[in-house]
């Protein structure tokens, strides 16, 4: 079996192929538990590199597909899924390094492991090429074992990470079907998500946080799952044991989401959107700062889309009067008051809901959620 060795693009590497034979990896080792066959991207511009590694992945699993230049390759990762990529770090239309920050700040690809190759000798292209955002770095000429063994772990993570990404989507499917259920409320997560990101980021909150508040957009009332529909949906006010059942939905969805590590940032939103800045909120009557600042953030975010939004029980109010009615709440010691008077500067420069288009809404939104990936 010939080792791999790419023919390099510039400079030249000058070193000679090494000859002795190999052992060929067994088919048990190839067969990696996947529920699909993973899809490799080789990006390579000179065909007898490409031949030569589709030719080492040919007795593999796997699914091989190819891109001569980086704008073939983000067509075909805008096309479909890839578990897989394998750049070459010299390439003529963009480096590799390039193409490599691209990826990794791209939200819908930056999961995607990029084993990066070179001839070019040298820990300086291997630090620029992990400094890249390159997952694994491999130096040419290489035994064909060798770029097998990288690729079948760096699957076996992606894989791990799909789990971890499946899971959190499930959840997120079923917090949003919780939300839909009630017809009145519309795209209430999506608005809370965008305002206590807003006010967040007005406070300097740092990107993790921010990101949580987003996610919290979407998770915070994922415990109403456990609530009956007869309590959800009632037509008139709860009564004293109706209450207890409904306060029980924000440890409930902490309960939910505790297993996830990754949601870890989010469950102080999950469990204490509802408390009050003088205790008397539940579930656990936290007062003033014992209340973890970005469930406050998030609760007066969560009260004024309330206020704003259309509801069988009421109708939308305008900014300035759910503005006054959160600074009401403040007064009466409910919420943090250095945090309402900042977020009525907030709404002031974000624009009046009615007159966000729901273009520009979700413009704003998608733009914000890249920039937390990112
Ligand atoms: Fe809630």
């Amino acid at each position: 079996m010939a080792t791999l060795r790419i023919v390099p693009n510039s400079p030249p590497s000058g070193v000679t192929a090494r000859t002795e034979p190999l052992r060929p990896t067994t088919p048990a080792e190839e067969a990696d538990s996947f529920d699909h066959p993973p899809t490799i991207l080789i990006i390579e511009d000179i065909d007898t590199n490409r031949r030569l590694l589709r030719g080492m992945l040919k007795a593999t699993p796997y699914r091989v597909v190819e891109a001569r230049r980086a704008s073939e390759a983000f067509s075909i990762l805008a096309g479909g899924s890839v578990d897989l990529i394998i750049v070459n770090l010299l390439m003529p239309e963009m480096s590799g390094l390039e193409f490599c920050r691209r990826i990794k700040a791209n939200r819908t690809t930056q999961l995607t492991p990029i084993l990066m190759l070179t001839s070019v000798q040298g820990v300086e292209s291997e630090i620029a090429g992990i400094a890249s955002g390159a997952d694994e770095f491999l130096t040419l000429p290489a035994h064909p074992d060798l770029l097998r063994t990288r690729v079948r772990a760096m699957l076996r993570n992606k894989a791990a990470i799909d789990t971890l990404e499946e899971a959190e989507t499930i959840l997120f499917a079923l917090a949003q079907a919780v939300e839909k259920r009630d017809q009145h409320t519309g795209a209430h997560c999506e608005r809370v998500a965008y305002y206590s990101v807003a006010l967040g980021s007005a406070i300097g909150l740092p990107p993790r946080t921010l990101q949580a508040l987003h996610r919290g957009g979407y998770l915070h009332d994922i415990g109403k799952i456990c609530v009956p529909d007869a309590i959800l949906f009632k037509n008139g006010p709860l009564d004293e044991q109706e209450w207890v059942i409904m306060k029980t939905h924000t440890v409930r969805g902490e309960e939910i989401c505790r297993p996830m590590k990754t949601l870890a940032p989010v469950l102080p939103i999950i469990r204490s959107h509802h408390e009050r800045w003088d205790g008397s909120g539940y579930p656990d009557g936290q007062k003033g700062e014992e209340i973890p600042l970005i469930a406050r953030v998030f609760q007066v975010a969560d009260i004024y889309d309330a206020l704003t939004s259309e509801r069988p029980y009421k109708p939308a109010l305008s900014r300035d009067s759910a503005i006054e009615i959160l600074e009401d709440e403040a007064r009466r010691n409910w919420r943090d008051p250095e945090l309402v008077s900042l977020f009525g500067q907030c709404v002031i420069e974000l624009g009046e809901k009615d007159t966000v288009t729901e273009s520009s809404f979700q413009g704003s939104l998608l733009n914000m959620q890249q920039h937390l990936a990112g």
